[in-house]
């Protein structure tokens, strides 16, 4: 059996790594396929060092653009290349748009698709990964899954049972993989900071960041946090460009280098490495996020995790694990996050099958 996965956006690399390595591990002929969804090295290529698999075989360059144009873009060159690979299996992880694009060219080619990460649903149509969910799970053959709420998703949707796979969570096996070389790196002694002594944040959801009244409530609420404990913030390309754009840099400080003893204040970093961002959510009093796998992480690491969001398609992380939902409401926000600070922690529970084997589990069953 010949397997062609493909990739293109930040949190598909730490979906993909440990399927590659059971690949690699058991010979089963793969190629791996990158969109060039993202391209700067800190959301791209450097994921490839930190998480020790192969660079891609192919790359397709499509780069930024429009919905329709990074989906027909990534439609146009895979084409080309399942025509000349003719795997048997097209292999794409979470829900980005590079992953509805290649299910898309995958099924006009009567190529057999296994999806990885099946089944979520924030029922929410105007979040694009909610379409992108739809499309993927409509068209996909094998469909695995990592939490039970996958499960009874795909079933309400008329997915024959037969399809669907309860595996659990090859983000989860990464993070596992991972963590000891994590913390040995020590990025928040490096930065300066106390274990338990500081907030992380991230955001890069269009509906927090696009909107530049959402978006301005939600940095006042950092800041209002930032007097508090250091706020620690890795900022993507898109949140980048939207505190330009309303003019927020200044709210920012940049470390210099370690930031002196009892500092507080909201700090700008780039995008961190995959190890880094790891290390620095191990040791957070809290983490602040809109992003989907920083819920599941913050939850198999135990940290208290607050969603900027009104929804979550991880339900599993709030009915099981560390997450709460908190909307964007600024003094909502705040007020979460001290009841935190101060103490007040809710206990949480990693969730079933979130043991660092889910890709043995994928890779046996496309194999049977
Ligand atoms: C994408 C995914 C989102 C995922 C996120 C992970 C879709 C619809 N969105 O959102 O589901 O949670 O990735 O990070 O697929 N840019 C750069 N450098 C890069 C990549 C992007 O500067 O390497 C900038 C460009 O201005 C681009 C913008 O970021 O227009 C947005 O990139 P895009 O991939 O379209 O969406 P994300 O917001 O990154
Ligand atoms: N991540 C990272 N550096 C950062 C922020 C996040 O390596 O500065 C990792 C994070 O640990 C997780 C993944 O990126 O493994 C999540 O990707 P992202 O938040 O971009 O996308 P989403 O999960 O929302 O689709």
């Amino acid at each position: 059996m010949k397997i062609l996965s493909v990739v293109g956006a930040r949190p598909n690399f730490m979906k993909i790594a440990p399927i590659v390595r059971e690949l690699l591990r058991r010979g089963v002929p793969h190629r791996l396929v990158h969109t060039g969804q993202h391209y700067d090295a800190a959301m791209s290529g450097d994921f490839f060092r930190d998480l020790a698999i192969p660079p891609p075989e192919i790359s397709l360059g499509v780069g930024s653009g429009t919905h329709a144009e990074q989906t027909a873009h990534v439609m146009l060159a895979l084409e080309a290349h399942l025509l000349a690979e003719r795997p048997d299996v097209v292999l794409v992880v979470g829900d980005v748009n590079s992953t509805v694009a290649a299910a898309l060219t995958a099924a006009k080619l009567g190529i057999a698709i296994a999806h990885v990460e099946a089944g979520l649903r924030s029922f929410d149509r105007s979040m694009p990964e909610e379409i992108n969910r739809l499309v993927t799970d409509a068209l996909a053959d094998l469909l695995f899954v990592t939490e039970p709420s996958g499960v009874e998703n795909l079933c309400r949707e008329g997915v024959a049972q037969e399809r669907i796979h309860l595996v659990g969570n090859v983000m989860i096996d990464t993070l596992l993989a991972h963590l000891p070389r994590a913390r040995a790196l020590d990025t928040p002694g490096r930065l300066g900071l106390v274990p338990g002594g500081y907030a992380l944040v991230t955001l890069h959801r269009p509906s927090n960041v696009d909107d530049a009244e959402v978006f301005a409530g939600i940095l006042g609420a950092l800041g209002q946090l930032a007097r508090r404990v250091p706020v620690i913030f890795p900022v993507h390309p898109r949140t980048r460009k939207r505190v330009e754009a309303i003019g927020a840099a200044g709210i920012f400080r940049e470390p210099a280098g370690p930031l002196p003893p009892g500092a507080t204040g909201l700090w700008w970093l780039p995008p961190s490495g995959y190890l880094e961002f790891l290390a620095l959510q191990a040791a957070a009093a809290l983490v602040l996020t809109d992003s989907g796998g920083v819920q599941e992480e913050t939850t198999a690491l135990g940290v208290p995790c607050l969603t900027l969001r009104a929804n979550t398609e991880r339900p599993v992380t709030v009915g099981e694990g560390t997450n709460i939902i908190v909307g964007v409401d600024p003094s909502r926000i705040v007020e979460a996050a001290t009841t935190i600070l101060e103490g007040r922690r809710r206990p949480g529970r990693v969730p079933a099958l979130w043991d660092g084997h889910a890709a043995e589990r994928i890779v046996a069953i496309l194999l049977r």
